[in-house]
């Protein structure tokens, strides 16, 4: 067995002038004498003091930046300034050497695009530390928010025949010889010669699915990855991204919106609570960067600032008609600077009106509801048609600060009359979803449930604006490397 102590318990240890052992990888090699090792156990390193005259000149050499090295030696109170414990080494072994012509992190700051070119490597600089350790607690923070609430954990199918969004926008799963697949007499692709004898796909949602559990347990939630084959290359779009989705039994809308900003308030809380020390660098780090922008483009608040607001405060709720109202008589609608200018109801919202928002009108996270029914998807509850006879969905989307669309959900359609007819108005078939239309034909229920796209809050809770940042290895239209 290897016997290690980790760099996190030795730099807050009051227990000097004993032996220890470390291992990590080298950050820094200063005048062949002092050693700054890091072991990812948290983003500070621990300064070993080397005996460079009584130190075997070959072994020095190989005291560079990225190699992996065990260190012996006394931990003792640092005299020098920046530190308070040193680790004075009375012997220091290679674990694995690393070339330093050849290993692309220098210690000095990297461009996040550098770095995402060698997202193999990234996770050994302070900032992606900090970020997936972030990451680790606001999903550790989920689990513990559904737990506690009794809610059951369902592990939905990856691949699936059925399209949960009717967005069309999936990854098709196949082993057929795409070189020459077998065809049916009109000349299509036939299949039922495939792995699973029809055609299948990646999940883009465990919903569907999540339904049927939730019809039987009552409340349960998913966590897992979920595909969008959808040609988006922007800062908020993974092509792989992992999504959590509750769903409840006997939920109305109204007890969904409370569901979600329960859930966002206690994730982000536990985050300040238990990442203090990676948030209060990503704060930092955030800082700098903005300094480089002009004084207008510069946040108000600064990344700590806006997430005790975002939980001091309520979230906005009010109806896509009340926003549609506030976007129409907007300054950048009436000066024409919306790139899609609002000027009818029905119109979808773009991420500039979202933000419009959230940014500039509220200030704070807001839930719309109620969406023209045109824009949202098959399974949503359909509202009373309204004084104008138009039609709306039961549906919600939580839009945050510089993000945009964090969450969307909406109360589900538990009528079968009403979302048979409405599969039939969009041409979707009944005997794909029949299993889903069972829970409508056996004892149907009012129920509720939404989608929170996760790297979105890890995007907001880290303070970083790319999502290809908060995601260990990006997945996105011509990139899958890793
Ligand atoms: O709004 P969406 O498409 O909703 C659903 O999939 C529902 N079935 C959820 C439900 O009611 N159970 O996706 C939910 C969330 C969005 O609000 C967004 O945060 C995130 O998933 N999301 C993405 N995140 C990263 N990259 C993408 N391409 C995303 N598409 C959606
Ligand atoms: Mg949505």
């Amino acid at each position: 067995m290897i016997h290690r102590e980790k760099v996190k318990s030795l730099l807050e240890t009051e227990e000097f002038n004993r032996e220890v052992t470390v291992m990590g990888w080298v950050r820094t090699f200063r005048n062949n004498q002092f050693i700054a090792i890091n072991d990812g156990s948290c983003m500070g390193n621990i300064q070993v003091v080397v005996d460079f005259n009584h130190t075997d000149e070959a072994l020095l050499k190989r005291i560079t930046t990225g190699a992996a090295i065990a260190v012996n030696g006394i931990i003792v109170e640092s005299v020098g300034k920046g530190q308070r414990v040193d680790i004075k080494a009375t012997s220091i072994e290679i674990l694995g050497d690393s070339d330093p012509e050849k290993f692309p992190l220098q210690p000095k700051k990297h461009s996040l695009e550098f770095l995402r070119e060698i997202a193999h490597l990234r996770f050994r600089t302070n900032t992606f530390n900090a970020i997936f350790k972030v990451r680790h607690a606001l999903a550790f923070a989920i689990h513990q928010f559904y737990n506690e609430r009794g809610f059951v954990y369902m592990h939905t199918p990856i691949i699936t025949a059925s399209d949960a969004e009717g967005a069309g926008e999936m990854f098709r799963v196949t082993t057929l010889d795409l070189e020459n697949p077998p065809r049916t007499e009109d000349g299509k692709v036939d299949f039922s010669e495939d792995f699973f004898a029809r055609s299948t796909n990646l999940t883009v949602s465990g919903q569907l699915e999540g339904e049927l559990a939730a019809m039987a347990f009552g409340q349960i939630y998913t966590f897992g990855p979920t595909f969008r084959a959808e040609n988006s290359n922007t800062t908020r779009h993974l092509a792989e991204f992992w999504m959590v989705e509750p769903e409840v039994a006997f939920a109305d809308l109204e007890d969904n919106m409370q569901l979600a900003e329960d859930m966002l308030k206690y994730v982000i809380r536990y985050a300040l609570d238990n990442c203090a020390t990676e948030i209060d660098f990503l704060n930092n780090r955030l800082l700098e960067e903005e300094k480089s922008k002009p004084q207008n483009e510069r946040s108000e608040m600064s990344l700590i600032e806006k997430l005790n607001f975002c939980l001091d405060n309520d979230f906005e709720r009010l109806t896509y008609t009340e926003a549609i109202k506030i976007l129409k008589s907007s300054k950048p609608n009436q000066k024409k600077q919306f790139k899609y200018l609002i000027d009818e109801w029905g119109a979808d919202l773009q991420s500039e009106h979202e933000r419009y928002l959230v940014e500039k009108h509220f200030k704070k996270p807001v839930i719309l509801t109620d969406y023209p029914a045109d824009i949202k998807s098959f399974y949503m509850r359909q509202n009373e048609p309204d004084e104008v006879g138009r039609k709306t969905v039961a549906a919600m989307d939580i839009l945050f600060p510089g993000i945009g669309e964090m969450v969307g959900g909406s109360q589900r359609e538990e009528r079968m009359d009403k979302l048979v007819a409405r599969m039939e108005e969009l041409n979707i078939p009944q005997e794909e979803l029949w299993w889903f239309l069972d829970t409508r034909r056996f004892g149907s229920a009012p129920h509720s449930g939404f989608g929170l796209g996760f790297e979105r809050l890890v995007l907001f809770v880290s303070g970083m604006t790319n999502i290809r940042d908060v995601i260990a290895f990006p997945r996105f239209p011509k990139n899958a490397e890793f």
